[in-house]
């Protein structure tokens, strides 16, 4: 059931002087509109979370005008369980970089920047080097391949804050500014980093794109379903036997086979309650409705999403009050504080949830349910937008359990 070919993950790609840099040659070669073109085909969608197509971003990004434009590769990857894009940058940093340098050139971009996680002390250590070396071979700052395409990069280290995800705060990140969201409209494309148009993409959506532009991966853009194409990097945990990264084909392998047959199934003697399927911020899907082939439709037609790719098999052996309050906690901490309803509506849930859990009584469900319709219509961003996504779908699925439980075994 793994993916037998694989095109993100394979032998590590380090090494500069053996790297041949093959998609962006052949963008040089046909030229910006045809490669946006050949994105735009590939019906390649972002892998940050919010699956937005990569081409028409690009095309958007292309048209508008501005003094400069900059290009962002957001490798932040703060989302709980997600673990894609370390390994493609400590592992395949020349995959990543060729990336960039595809969504500048098709933009006309001669900046860019990547923003890595604070924690990544490894991945930054890799990408550093990868820019220098980048320098000396004249690939980056330089006329590249002749082609009179120039290339300034720089590395953004993080500081641990979820909100910087979000690409207004990275882009505020960036600037030097607090790491708060960004009212939109106007968004990054028209007017981001220190007011110029900016794409900001994930690093997985840009090694996609040099996979799309490979004449050797010609392939990419058919793999896959109408829709949900090319392939997807699935970051397996939780109470798995097999937990890791493994690659998989877009609709050619159901939620079921990626739990029991990917992530070797259920640890001990637990059975399976629910998984979530992209992320903490994402809706959980019960242990009896996984067996549909994994898409971007699939989810949404299920009130999920399968966001950034984190799989979390959750068994039966945890209390769901007490992940209820993990996760509330989360948000309760990330919160940029902006805005009122996202900030103090994420403080009563975990004061609601903790409540529940000391004096042993029913859930004010109807309540939970009404901050989080708040939240949701009044936030800023997407952190508070999705904050009780997990939450109030667990109280969907299970209230009955909750209702009536102490100590909520179900
Ligand atoms: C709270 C929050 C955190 C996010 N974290 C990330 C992240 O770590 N990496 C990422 O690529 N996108 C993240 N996003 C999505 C970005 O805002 C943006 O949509 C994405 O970087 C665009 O890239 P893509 O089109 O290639 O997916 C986050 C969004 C929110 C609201
Ligand atoms: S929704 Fe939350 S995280 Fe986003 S800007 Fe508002 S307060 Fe900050």
């Amino acid at each position: 059931m793994v993916q037998e070919k694989l095109y993100l993950k394979g032998d590590k790609l380090l090494d500069i002087s053996n790297y041949e840099f093959k998609s962006i040659k052949n963008a040089l070669q046909i030229g910006r509109e045809k490669t946006i073109q050949k994105i735009k085909d590939s019906d390649l969608k972002g892998r940050g979370g919010a699956g937005f197509p990569t081409g028409i971003k690009w095309e958007m990004a292309a048209d508008v005008e501005g003094k400069e434009k900059f290009v962002v590769c957001n490798a932040d990857e703060g989302e709980p369980g997600t673990f894609k894009d370390r390994y493609l940058l400590e592992e395949r940093p020349l995959k990543v970089l060729e990336g960039i340098m595809l969504a500048a050139y098709a933009v006309g971009a001669d900046k860019a920047y990547i923003y890595i996680r604070g924690e990544y002390s490894r991945a930054i250590e890799v990408f550093s080097e990868i820019i220098k070396a980048a320098r000396e071979k004249n690939i980056l700052n330089d006329n590249l391949f002749n082609s009179g395409f120039k290339l300034e990069l720089k590395l953004v280290r993080g500081a641990g804050a979820y909100v910087c995800g979000d690409e207004t705060s990275l882009i505020n990140s960036i600037e030097g500014k607090r790491g708060r969201s960004r009212i939109k409209p106007p968004y990054p494309i028209e007017k981001g980093l220190f007011k110029q148009p900016t794409v900001v993409n994930n690093v997985e959506s840009l090694c996609c794109t040099a996979e799309v532009m490979n004449p050797d991966s010609e392939d990419f853009s058919e793999l896959g379903t109408e829709g949900s194409r090319g392939t997807k990097l699935l970051c397996l945990s939780g109470d798995l036997n097999r937990p890791g990264l493994y690659e998989v084909e877009f609709g050619q392998i159901t939620l079921i086979e990626i739990i029991y047959d990917l992530g070797g199934g259920i640890k001990g003697s637990e059975d399976l309650r629910f998984v979530i399927p992209g992320g903490i911020s994402t809706a959980v899907i019960k242990a009896d409705d996984l067996d549909f082939p994994y898409s971007y439709q699939a989810f949404e037609k299920r009130g999920s999403s399968l966001g950034s790719g984190a799989v979390i098999a959750v068994s039966k052996k945890h209390d769901l009050l007490d992940l209820m309050l993990n996760v509330s906690r989360f948000y309760m901490d990330e919160t940029c504080g902006t805005c009122f309803p996202c900030r103090e509506g994420n403080r009563q849930i975990n004061k609601i949830l903790k409540a529940f859990k000391e004096e042993d009584g029913k859930i004010d469900t109807e309540l939970i349910s009404d901050i989080g319709n708040t939240i949701r219509l009044a936030a800023r961003c997407g952190l508070g937008q999705s904050s009780l996504n997990f939450i109030t779908s667990v109280i969907e699925n299970y209230g009955k359990e909750l209702k009536f439980g102490g100590k909520i075994y179900a």
